[in-house]
């Protein structure tokens, strides 16, 4: 179940929603935030990769010959956006196991909000690649919007981002540097605090993945 603009889809499913509640709970601790995070990545990636491209094939059956469908498109390449995207990089993996990973280090400067790269690791292919951006808190989108312009360029043409929340601001932000990015997210929330955190949100992602705080 999902909810769809053109390049922007809330996945309403009662389970993403359910784990969603549950990573919003300030009293969730650490070791089930991540798991949770790990759950959801794994459903929003059933969803984000819905428009892959497929071919038939033959196949045998203990029983007889049939035809079957196989992902045909491009390979692809996952890249966290550390530190948080490093936390929903398992749940797409256990989809997409043969996919290869970059790595792309970018900090939010806490008074300009405004990204600074530090790491950029990408497979040496990544042009010829799906990239999934993964990203749970979409947020000013300034990191994303920074992430998506170090993929494309490298080369990347097809370029989605998985995140888990996102503020209305940071989809109109990404969306009008990168109209050609879609977006998966399990919410849209209200907006963003003076500090630049979604409200009502989850609080720090990554502080809550890895118990920072
Ligand atoms: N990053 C986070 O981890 N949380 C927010 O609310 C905004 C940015």
């Amino acid at each position: 179940m999902s909810v769809a603009t053109e390049k922007l889809v809330v996945v309403d499913h009662p389970l993403v929603q359910h784990k969603l509640g549950m990573l919003r709970d300030d009293s969730t601790p650490t070791h089930l935030f991540r798991q949770l995070v790990d759950e959801v990545t794994l459903l929003l990636t059933y969803e984000a990769t819905k428009d892959f491209a497929t071919e038939e094939i033959e196949i045998e059956t203990p029983l007889e010959r049939t035809t079957v469908q196989r992902i045909s498109g491009k390979k692809v390449a996952v890249c966290p956006i550390l530190r948080a995207g490093l936390g929903m990089l398992d749940g797409v993996l256990s989809l997409i196991s043969g996919a290869r990973v970059g790595f792309i280090g970018l900090y939010r400067n806490e008074e300009t909000l405004q990204p600074v790269e530090y790491y950029v690791k990408l497979p040496a292919d990544v042009a010829a690649r799906d990239v999934i951006l993964l990203d749970p808190m979409l947020a000013t989108g300034n990191s994303t919007a920074a992430a998506v312009s170090t993929v494309k360029s490298a080369g990347a043409t097809s370029v989605r981002l998985i995140a888990i929340i996102a503020a209305p601001e940071g989809i109109e932000r990404l969306h009008s540097e990168h109209p050609d990015v879609p977006v998966v997210v399990a919410a849209v929330d209200r907006g963003l605090n003076e500090k630049g955190y979604i409200v009502p949100g989850l609080g720090d992602a990554g502080d809550r993945l890895f118990g920072t705080k």
